[in-house]
């Protein structure tokens, strides 16, 4: 196929990951085009370039009339499995009630979990589906989903295969984490020794079970006041790495905890959340390979004011991502535009560093950057078009959805209805 009639074409290539004055650099392209063959990018360059092409002149076209067209967003942090909204936490969170307060009371996760056993694994699946399409709708074109919400060994176990099988059923990528590790669930509570019992529980049967059954590739824990500690997050992340599953971590989004020193310690694959950290936390990240992972949407959904030192981040040097957290409590949308506006309105990101950061340094954290997450040759054909002129205007738009094509491994998996 070939494609034409990008007035930018955001081709992302350059040096991976990108840090620091480089997360600027989208590689743009004006009046581009691209070759795909097999799903695979055969060409790209100006249209004159890739026109001229022998192969050009055979394939099939499409012309994108002057859109923008930029790799499919990499969303890698979402929490896709669950059975419902809570949309009753929502009305109390509004009228004053804290997460945290809403937790304590046996809402929560707890809540999500409760609703979640209940649920058949087809109900699951058909919410699950739903979503995908509204992520591919938005742009999205892989995305990393965690357990968590099961936090028993059967439901945990159904959730990892629901990922497992929704990645065969329908064409997004889907990266799938552990997090058995997101709260001490509500039949370990009352037990002296509740806590230590359940992670025994992970570390010595579920993660050697899922990491033998392949039914996950990284491991996770939330690290908060009121879900586990740093230590605790050391033994299921170290148990998790022993059996190959690489480290993942929700650090500093309540308070401070020291997670991120432990996520850099472990050569975690990324960082997430981010809100409280300190001086030395930034220095941390900026030193490794460690992706600081951003996630304003949560911010904004709780109604908190303050949201992660993207600035800070970026300019100490360490690798910032961008992704939804797509959850019910937290964060309940599947637009990464949405999340770019905050992360330019709030985090003060330039739109091009927020683009990077939804695309290759995503891409980067989830181990993927050799086959998503830019445009070039022999990468997946994974493209979003956007029907604006420039791609500042991706941001600049909010609460309207102004994706116009999703093309997965060179077929399209949303095109916007004629208006
Ligand atoms: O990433 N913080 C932990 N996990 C989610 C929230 C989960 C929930 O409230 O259901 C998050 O924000
Ligand atoms: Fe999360």
């Amino acid at each position: 196929m070939l494609i034409t009639g990008a007035s930018q074409l955001l081709t992302l290539r350059g040096r991976v990951p990108r840090r620091g004055k480089f997360l600027v650099d989208i590689g743009i392209i004006r009046d581009g085009a691209l070759l795909v063959r097999d799903g695979v990018i055969a060409a790209v360059g100006t249209r004159l370039e890739v026109e001229s092409l022998p192969e050009s002149r055979s394939a099939e076209k499409l012309d994108l009339g002057g859109r923008v067209a930029l790799p499919g967003f990499v969303d890698s942090h979402t929490h896709l499995i669950h059975a419902a909204s809570r949309a009753e936490e929502y009305e109390l969170k509004i009228a004053g009630a804290s997460y945290e307060e809403i937790a304590r009371k046996g809402g929560g996760i707890l809540n999500s979990v409760k609703k979640l056993r209940a649920a058949t694994v087809e109900n699951l699946k058909k919410r699950a589906h739903a979503a995908l399409r509204e992520f591919a709708a938005h742009g999205t074109t892989t995305l990393e989903a965690k357990s968590g919400y099961g936090l028993d060994v059967a439901s945990e176990l159904k959730i990892l295969r629901l990922h497992k099988e929704l990645s065969a059923e329908q064409p997004l990528d889907i990266v799938s984490t552990f997090l058995g590790a997101h709260v001490v669930p509500a039949e370990f509570r009352n037990k002296p020794d509740g806590s230590a019992q359940y992670i025994a529980l992970l570390t010595d049967k579920l993660i050697p079970e899922v990491a033998g059954t392949e039914l996950a590739e990284f491991c996770d824990v939330f690290c908060d006041r009121g879900a586990f500690s740093v230590s605790e997050a050391k033994k299921v992340l170290e148990a998790g790495k022993q059996h190959g599953l690489a480290p993942r971590l929700h650090a500093e989004q309540l308070t401070r905890s020291g997670a991120t020193q432990l996520a850099v310690q472990l050569g975690a694959a990324s960082c997430d959340h981010l809100e409280q950290v300190s001086k030395a936390d930034i220095r941390a990240l900026a030193k490794s390979n460690t992706v600081a992972t951003l996630l304003p949407g949560c911010d904004f959904h709780l109604g908190l004011r303050k949201y992660a030192p993207a600035r800070e981040l970026i300019e100490a040097g360490a690798i910032v991502a961008l992704a939804t957290d797509y959850n019910p409590g937290t964060c309940p949308t599947m637009s990464m535009p949405m999340i770019l506006s905050l992360a330019c309105s709030q985090l003060r990101m330039s739109p091009a560093e927020a683009i990077a950061a939804a695309t290759i340094n995503a891409a980067y954290s989830l181990l993927r950057d050799h086959k998503i997450g830019s445009l070039e040759t022999g990468k997946q054909a994974d493209i979003a078009i956007f029907d604006v002129d420039d791609y500042r205007e991706i941001p600049y738009y909010f609460g309207v959805n102004k994706c116009w094509m999703t093309l997965k491994k060179g077929q399209p998996v949303f095109q916007k209805a004629h208006t």
